[in-house]
């Protein structure tokens, strides 16, 4: 007995090593962790429980009969995130440089299965060489497992995929599959052909870091969400991330003690609008005021920075913000905004997440990148997002809310719960100045009476009062109070139901 267990024992030793020294110390040396270290920084201490620690590759050709790695490259698994279970999949690149054999990708599917059956989150952390190479077409075929599996999981239970190391070629389609993706500077790229088949089809030259670095994909092509310093970094906000999500589609996210009161007023919101409706102001600022704590996880700062999506808690529970930002682009929103925000919409229906949505939007971004950009399409996505969107969704107008992008924003034509307006709102078709440009055209040569109707435009439009006269908006609060009117809006909102009719599923605009 004292032997097997001594066996045991020798045989996880030797699997823990992966690669071995050699490859570990090359891992250090380019700043980066293997991948068992990087499993004991996202989770709790002592709570992963290993699977599939001795299974190996099946491949006899090119003299892989006789390189067997226990764990073949991926080390997957289960374990706890501040006391919540969390399933993992951790590719070791000291093993044929984490590169995808049949039997890795088996290892995977076991995860995604598992816990898309028993209701847990999935952290794929990605450090891989892409395909096996000697294993060719299996390896292609256990890809296209694991972006099924990917698929199948999807909406059911939240997925996050860390890039931490190379993620090349079709690799890149199962954490694009995923909900959320974090990358790390410097030590991680994610593209379809890299640098050298670029060159050789397009004849441009860029480095790797350029075409798919954290920081192109965090600030140009918004393919990833949040772009950190370091391996570690990177883990530790996976996990603070993480208390923002349910585990599965059937419960809701954890509730967390508030110490801010729901009911605190903050009177500098009254005066955070400039005078001067062209002047603009910082949206986040506002968001911060109205949270819990003032804490705001934001997602894609560096994207489409005209609208702002991330996860806050109002009186504890888990909410999902969306705020068109007046610094950029004046708010108005666009293609890039509008499907960052259709994402980010869909993720909190998906998961029972309840919509904030602070609204100050000039309307749809004009010109033709946008026109010939397929604005039509992509700003229907935002609007199709809202207005399939079940979960309890709550709006504030603060200042703007012009044309096609009013009824974007969560209005109530599109089943927003509770809409409110800051006694600043200007709900209209449009601004005053355009509007009478158009109505009155053939008074365009006087600027005295063009100026005379643009005052009596903005006296009669430029304000909450015509849409709350109608019930579009339920009430004009007062800035100061909007924390406590949202927090009871929520409380309202709790046990809402909303039967939608039988469909296999609607065609959203992709
Ligand atoms: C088998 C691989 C491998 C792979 C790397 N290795 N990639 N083994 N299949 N795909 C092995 C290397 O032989 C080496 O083994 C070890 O991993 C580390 O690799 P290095 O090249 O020494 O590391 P580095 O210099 O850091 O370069 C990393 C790399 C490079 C840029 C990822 O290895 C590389 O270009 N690999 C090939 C990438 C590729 O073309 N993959 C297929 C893409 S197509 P030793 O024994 O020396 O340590 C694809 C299709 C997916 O993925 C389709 C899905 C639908």
């Amino acid at each position: 007995m004292h032997d097997i267990i001594q066996q045991l024992e020798k045989k996880r030793a030797h699997a823990r090593l992966g690669g071995g020294e050699k490859r570990i110390a090359a891992q250090h040396a380019k700043g980066k962790l293997t991948a068992r270290e990087r499993i004991e920084v996202l989770l709790d201490e002592g709570s992963f429980e290993e699977w599939d620690m001795f299974v190996e590759h099946g491949c006899n050709d090119f003299g892989m009969a006789d390189q067997k790695i226990p764990g073949d490259g991926v080390v997957t698994g289960h374990g706890y995130i501040n006391g919540r279970l969390v399933f993992v999949f951790s590719q070791d690149f000291t093993v044929f440089g984490g590169s995808l054999s049949e039997a890795h990708a088996e290892k995977i599917c076991k995860i995604l299965e598992t816990a898309t059956k028993v209701g847990a989150p999935v952290i794929g952390i990605n450090d891989s060489g892409g395909a096996r190479i000697q294993e060719g077409v299996a390896s292609l075929g256990g890809y296209a497992e694991v972006f099924q599996r990917n698929v199948t999981a999807s909406g059911v239970v939240p997925q996050i995929s860390v890039i931490m190391g190379p993620c090349a070629g079709g690799a890149v389609y199962s954490p694009a599959l995923t909900d959320f993706i974090f990358m790390v500077k410097d030590s991680s790229y994610m593209f379809v052909t890299g640098p050298d088949v670029v060159k050789t089809v397009t004849h441009e030259e860029v480095t790797a870091e350029d075409l798919g670095g954290a920081v192109t994909h965090t600030a140009r092509s918004g393919v990833a969400d949040l772009a950190f310093e370091n391996d570690v970094e990177a883990l530790l906000m996976v996990r603070r991330f993480f208390n923002y999500l349910p585990s599965n589609n059937r419960e809701r996210a954890p509730l967390r003690e508030a110490g801010d009161p729901p009911n605190r007023d903050d009177y500098s919101l009254d005066t955070l609008i400039p005078d001067n409706p062209n002047k603009p102001y910082d949206m986040k600022e506002l968001v911060e005021k109205v949270v819990d704590d003032g804490e705001f996880f934001e997602l894609q700062p560096d994207y489409a920075k005209n609208i702002i999506v991330g996860f806050a808690r109002m009186d504890g529970q888990v909410v999902g913000i969306v705020a068109n930002q007046p610094l950029v682009l004046a708010g108005c929103l666009d293609i890039k905004s509008s499907i960052k925000a259709a994402r980010f919409v869909r993720f909190c229906d998906a998961f029972s997440i309840p919509v904030i949505t602070f609204v100050d939007v000039p309307g749809f971004m004009p010109g033709t990148a946008q026109e010939y950009g397929g604005i039509i399409k992509h700003g229907a996505k935002l609007l199709y997002a809202y207005a399939e969107c079940t979960v309890p969704k709550i709006t504030v107008i603060t200042r703007k809310a012009y044309g096609g992008a009013y009824d974007v924003m969560a209005s109530k034509h599109l089943r927003g719960d509770v809409n409110f307006a800051w006694p600043h709102a200007e709900i209209a078709v449009m601004g005053a100045k355009g509007a009478v440009e158009i109505i009155f055209r053939e008074e365009k040569s006087d600027p005295a009476k063009l100026a005379a109707r643009e005052a009596e435009y903005k006296q009669k439009f430029a304000n909450p009062f015509i849409a709350s006269s109608r019930g579009y908006v339920d009430d004009v609060i007062m800035p100061h109070g909007t924390r406590r009117r949202v927090c009871r809006a929520l409380t309202l909102l709790r046990d809402k139901k909303l039967d939608e009719p039988w469909r296999k599923h609607g065609n959203i605009p992709l």
